[in-house]
């Protein structure tokens, strides 16, 4: 729920060293200096203060994902990300954490991150997976964000921050992370998924992904270890349809391309663990 995350936000339009946490009044967040914003009756709340773009997933898509990530088949990420985040399992006396999931989408990986009484804010560009985040767990607060622009979160104020297929801004990533705080990037191997991206004629993957996002990261983020999740994946006509449909892919009609699909396909995804610099 909002209340849970609302002291973690910041006002979006306020100067951005203005550091005053978000106050939740009934449902509506207000800042001191009096900008207000409505949560939605689904229970999350636009912090974008710009309209939403049209690349933002569509609800099609986020109910596409939902599916496909509802049947199980993506579960081995799920596991390895919980287990980064809580390498012992959380008991009573343990620290509750503060988890953000950028680019949050559906909200599966943060449920699933969370133990006992950590919290979870999942922030989305698309208010259709920011709805559908705002019911993954009693304890997420979901807030539609731009990656890019900036996040409404107040610095130091995130133990783990989870990026899972989505845009990472280092430079604010390093920011809202506390001191020991670290950020788990998972992002596809040059293989993932190669059997079906061939047989549809799907878009690749770029080579030089890899040294893109370390580039991009440095001064403001350092690896700390990466972890590499492969498994093979029995393909349903279902889950075919809901793998292009929940991704970039949607955005491009491909039909008349597809040549015979394959029955199994090769997940492989790297998981990658940074420290502030
Ligand atoms: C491939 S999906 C991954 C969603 C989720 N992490 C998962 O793996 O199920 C990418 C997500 O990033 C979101 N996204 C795209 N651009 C964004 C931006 N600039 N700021 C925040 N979210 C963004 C999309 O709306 C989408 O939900
Ligand atoms: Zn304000």
């Amino acid at each position: 729920m909002l209340a849970d995350v609302a002291a973690l936000l910041r006002c979006p339009q306020c100067p951005e060293d203005d550091e005053s946490a978000l106050v939740l009044e009934r449902r509506t967040l207000r800042c001191p200096r009096g900008h207000s914003f409505d949560v939605a009756k689904q229970g999350y709340v636009n912090l974008l203060g710009a309209a939403v773009p049209h690349h933002a997933d569509t609800a099609a898509m986020v109910a596409a994902r939902d599916r496909f990530l509802g049947s199980g088949a993506y579960a081995p990420i799920r596991d390895a990300l919980r287990a980064r985040v809580h390498p012992v399992e959380p008991d009573d006396a343990g620290r509750p954490l503060t988890v953000l999931e950028a680019g949050a989408g559906t909200g599966y990986y943060l449920a699933g991150a969370l133990g006992e009484r950590d919290r979870g804010l999942a922030l989305d560009i698309s208010p259709a997976a920011a709805r559908r985040a705002a019911r993954a767990h009693p304890r997420i607060g979901a807030v539609v964000a731009d990656t890019w622009a900036g996040l409404p979160v107040r610095s130091g104020t995130v133990d783990v921050l989870l990026a899972v297929f989505a845009p990472r801004n280092p430079a604010e990533f390093a920011r809202v992370l506390c001191p020991q705080g670290r950020a788990l990037v998972v992002a596809p191997l040059p293989d993932h998924l190669a059997g079906l991206r061939e047989a549809l004629g799907l878009l690749e993957i770029e080579a030089d992904k890899e040294a893109h996002l370390l580039a991009r990261m440095a001064g403001y983020l350092v690896p700390d270890g990466h972890t590499d999740i492969r498994f093979s994946l029995r393909l349903t006509e279902a889950a075919v349809a809901d793998l292009v449909g929940m991704g970039p892919n949607a955005f491009h009609d491909r039909s008349g391309e597809a040549g015979p699909l394959p029955d199994e396909v090769g997940v492989a995804v790297r998981l990658w663990e940074f420290i502030t610099a």
